[in-house]
């Protein structure tokens, strides 16, 4: 089993703090926190700021842990937006699903890349979908409920991530704020293992509908061989899958490398890399396999 480690936080020197609004921070990151905000004002990125004029990073020996941070994760985030723009750039029609969609960061960025490619009057029926449990941790599935209770007794990984229960609610609020296609977006709530269900992808063919492009961000092996069943007959035949956890997870890229296989015997598609998000996600371009030509 694979955990993405991205990010994770680092424990920190106890330091004199003030208190700005209510809030109790350190002087050392109150400064880094207005310079970010100063930067943000003038367009400049957190990159950018290490960013020699003659294009190489300058020294970093002078930075804090959290203006570091602000660094990594920005570079992560930005290789994410290239991930969303590039597949609008060459779009074939289809619907956005995005697997393991907490915070919508990802999720926004495609509803903006979709917007910049002036890709809504061509398609004016893709429809947007989030599947993440949202913090809703019980299912329906008494067998199912146990498993994930041990599985989180053993990783903290739901937990850790929703100690409020239910966060729906700010999810939605989210999309409502972003204000684009809000109509067009579908937020599912719940594991994977209930809502990526046999009755849910026969309702979803029903309608005649195919994936344009399956983002998936779930962390764990497991989860992402599960969400390979789920898409593997409703792919469109020129359509694109992400995976963040693509060059990190040995587990996902080896049910990647089945899914792919499977794909090209039973569908004639075959998946193409087109390009990482900061070392760590892999992007695909499906196409239906050319068969008849010969070099000679
Ligand atoms: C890294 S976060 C997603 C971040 C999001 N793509 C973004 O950039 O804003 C991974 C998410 O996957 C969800 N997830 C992982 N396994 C899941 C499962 N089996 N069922 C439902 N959600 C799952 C978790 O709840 C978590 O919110």
């Amino acid at each position: 089993m694979d955990v993405a480690e991205r990010g994770a936080c680092r424990p920190r020197i106890a330091e004199p703090m003030v208190r700005i609004q209510g809030e109790a921070i350190n002087a050392k990151d109150f400064g880094a926190r207005l310079a970010n905000r100063l930067n943000h004002l003038i367009g400049l990125t957190p990159v950018d700021r290490v960013v020699h004029p003659h294009a190489v990073l300058q020294s970093t020996a002078g930075l804090s842990d959290n203006q570091l941070r602000a660094i990594r994760s920005y570079f992560q985030h930005r290789e994410k937006i290239d991930v969303s723009l590039s597949a609008t750039t060459s779009w074939y029609g289809g619907d956005y699903m995005e697997f393991g969609a907490c915070d919508l960061h990802t999720f926004r960025n495609m509803l903006s890349a979709f917007h910049i490619a002036a890709l809504p009057e061509r398609f004016p029926d893709t429809r947007f979908y989030a599947f993440d449990v949202f913090g809703k941790l019980d299912s329906p599935n008494a067998e199912w409920q146990a498993e994930m209770s041990r599985f989180d007794e053993r990783t903290g990984y739901f937990k850790n991530q929703f100690p409020n229960g239910d966060d729906l609610p700010r999810h939605q609020a989210m999309i409502e704020q972003h204000g684009l296609f809000v109509d067009r977006c579908h937020l599912v709530q719940g594991f994977f293992e209930d809502t990526l269900s046999d009755e849910r992808k026969a309702a979803y063919r029903a309608e005649g509908r195919e994936i344009g492009f399956a983002f998936i961000d779930c962390n764990f092996e497991e989860f992402y061989l599960t969400v390979f069943k789920f898409i593997f007959d409703l792919m469109a035949p020129n359509s694109y899958i992400y995976m963040d956890e693509y060059f990190q997870s040995s587990g996902a890229a080896h049910y990647f490398d089945q899914f792919r296989d499977r794909l090209r015997d039973e569908r004639g598609i075959e998946c193409m890399y087109i390009r990482s998000a900061g070392g760590f996600g892999g992007l695909f371009r499906l196409r239906p396999v050319r068969t008849g030509l010969n070099f000679r």
